[in-house]
């Protein structure tokens, strides 16, 4: 969850390392630090934003460096559990992302050898054992080090001069940067785009020893020749480029989004790929956790509807826990960063029981990719805001492609989807201008503390959806039900001051959501109903309608998306919340 950087070149370190910390903030944001090498370490940490450490941060001279944007596990957000962490001499310097499962264990030990700790932290063990082990070879002290080590970990090392960074990584992701003269380590591609577009993807168990000119990278024990792979985020993509907020831009970027997914079909041998998913299997199970797994629900309902294949959506971090696994014909694992914790592990157990897999993921090289039979990347482009926003609608365009494409299906169908799904981005633009409906709903939600999300069918998993996104970022309590359950419960809890959002179709669904609707206002808590039509049958019971576009039933959760998205950014930005990172959250959750 933390955000790990690496810096060694001619230029002066600490403006790089703050540029690519504030990049990487989205992965943890209560505390900071770096440490610049050179004859001695100097290091600067402190509670807060990476923004703050700057503005306060003395100049400290050097061309090699590391940096640390963290998510607490181990003890309270404060300077000292910040990173990165040192040795008893203050020679060795660590940033570590991931947890030590057996630290307790080794900080025993390490006390027992005369090792003093001044943080909370599992971390602080790190430079510890490397120093431990350290006589005269860096690389080699931090390779013994880790094979004590349990757990999951991307760490960087630096040494007292020393001109070399040591970079390792077992479960948390890694990447190493090439420029001219320059190399660049670091949790994720964004972070460090600005400056090369030439990435070295790390593997699990891998080495790298670094200097500005040589990367070696061991794996295996063998010394391997870095792979260079030239990727294409642009340093707009990872801009608010005039936005207030990431979250609204890539809300905005989401009809540019479908025509890019749906443009992928004019290739046959992507057809192709989408062909290859579901073929003669008879039952599909898809995981995924938060928005991922809603677009898992989602997905259901258009596999069964559209190809009559069973489907069962787990919740990804529940299925760790399970004394049974059930292995379906097909495992279709959801995550965006491709990195979530509670998705690999079950997934790294399918891989090992030789299940089949498919990943659908929004990060080239995450290690959910890594690990699965097949991939189908999202193509949304990096998401910097916590809340998941294009990369869900660009999810759902691959559960649909999935479907419809499927070698399976009919043509008359095919035919039919890919024509209505051809007009949705443009029916979705016009709905973005229509922008002032969702700025009220959002300040009227900004004045009450609990609020209700209501669907039914293929929509219950977007009320679901509603309810996660404007918890996350306005901190109002809110609960997405199914419309048909809220009697069986949660009527208890509505009354004046507690609103309904109902999101009604012209579907199978819309009478028996009417009635759901009239039982509600009957108990007097205000009505906000989601249409994609406005008629006499919802005249007077409601207290206000937002209008969304009419498309097919199966396509709905597309626009009814979109709008609870932007009914949580408002109700958040009248908030005054910090939209783009809330608290206590990280954008990517490696920790299970
Ligand atoms: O990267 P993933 O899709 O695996 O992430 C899963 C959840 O952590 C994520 O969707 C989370 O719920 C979002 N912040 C919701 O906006």
């Amino acid at each position: 969850m933390c955000g790990i950087i690496g810096y060694i070149g001619n230029r002066e370190a600490q403006a790089i390392l703050f540029n690519c910390m504030s990049r990487l903030e989205y992965r943890g944001y209560d505390s900071c630090g770096i440490a610049i090498g050179g004859k001695n370490i100097h290091s600067i940490k402190n509670k807060g934003r990476v923004i703050e450490l700057q503005e306060n941060a003395p100049r400290i001279e050097g061309t090699l460096g590391i940096g640390h944007t963290r998510w607490a596990t181990h003890g309270t957000p404060n300077a000292v559990n910040a990173h990165p962490h040192f040795d008893c001499h203050g020679k060795i310097a660590v940033v570590h992302n991931g947890i030590i499962t057996n630290y307790l264990q080794l900080i025993r030990k390490l006390k027992n050898k005369g090792h003093e700790f001044v943080s909370e932290t599992d971390s602080e063990l790190i430079p510890h054992l490397i120093e431990e082990y350290y006589c005269g070879d860096l690389q080699d002290a931090v390779e013994k080090a880790l094979d004590e080590i349990e757990g999951t970990l991307a760490i960087i090392v630096l040494k007292e001069d020393i001109e070399e960074l040591i970079a390792s990584r077992r479960n948390s992701p890694l990447v190493i940067g090439i420029a001219e003269n320059e190399v660049f380590v670091a949790s994720d591609v964004p972070a460090i785009v600005e400056f090369t577009n030439k990435i070295v993807y790390l593997e699990d168990g891998d080495t790298a020893r670094i200097s500005k000119d040589k990367i070696r990278i061991k794996r295996n024990e063998v010394t391997i020749t870095p792979v260079i792979n030239e990727i294409n985020v642009t340093k707009t993509e990872i801009e608010k480029n005039g936005f207030d907020h990431f979250m609204l831009k890539e809300i905005r970027e989401e009809p540019e989004i479908i025509e890019q997914s749906l443009d992928m079909l004019t290739n046959e041998k992507n057809i192709d790929e989408y062909r290859q998913v579901i073929r003669e299997v008879s039952d599909i199970s898809i995981i995924g956790c938060g928005t991922s797994y809603h677009a898992g629900l989602v997905g259901k309902y258009i596999i069964e509807e559209a190809l009559g294949i069973p489907v069962r959506v787990e919740l990804a971090s529940e299925l760790n826990h399970r004394h049974r696994m059930i292995i379906p014909d097909l495992t279709i694992a959801i995550t965006q960063s491709g990195e979530t914790a509670d998705v690999l592990v079950p997934l790294k157990k399918l891989h090992q029981c030789q299940a089949h897999t498919t990943v659908i993921t929004n990060v080239y090289g995450s290690t959910a990719s890594r690990i699965s039979d097949s991939v189908l990347y999202t193509h949304a482009g990096p998401e910097i805001s916590v809340a998941a926003t294009k990369t869900f609608i660009a999810q759902l365009l691959e559960l649909y492609k999935i479907t419809f494409y499927s070698s399976i299906i009919d043509t008359d169908s095919r035919m039919y989807a890919h024509k209505e799904l051809m007009c949705i981005s443009e029916k979705v633009k016009q709905m973005l201008e229509n922008d002032v409906q969702f700025q009220r709903c959002g300040e009227f939600l900004s004045e009450h503390n609990e609020v209700f999300f209501i669907g039914r069918g293929i929509n219950f998993p977007i009320a679901l959806e509603g309810a996660l996104k404007l918890k996350e970022i306005s901190y109002i309590h809110a609960e997405g039900y199914a419309g048909g359950e809220i009697k069986h419960g949660p009527f208890a809890l509505l009354d004046e001051n507690t609103p309904v959002i109902a999101l009604l179709t012209r579907d199978g669904t819309r009478d028996a959501m009417i009635s759901n609707i009239k039982e509600i206002q009957a108990r007097k808590s205000p009505v906000i109903v989601i249409s994609d039509s406005q008629d006499k049958d919802i005249d007077g019971i409601t207290d206000a309608v937002i209008t969304v576009p009419q498309v097919p039933y199966l396509f709905s959760p597309i626009v009814n998306t979109i709008a609870v998205q932007l009914i949580a950014y408002y109700g958040a930005k009248f908030k005054g919340c910090p939209i783009d990172n809330p608290r206590n959250l990280a954008k990517t959750v490696t920790v299970e």
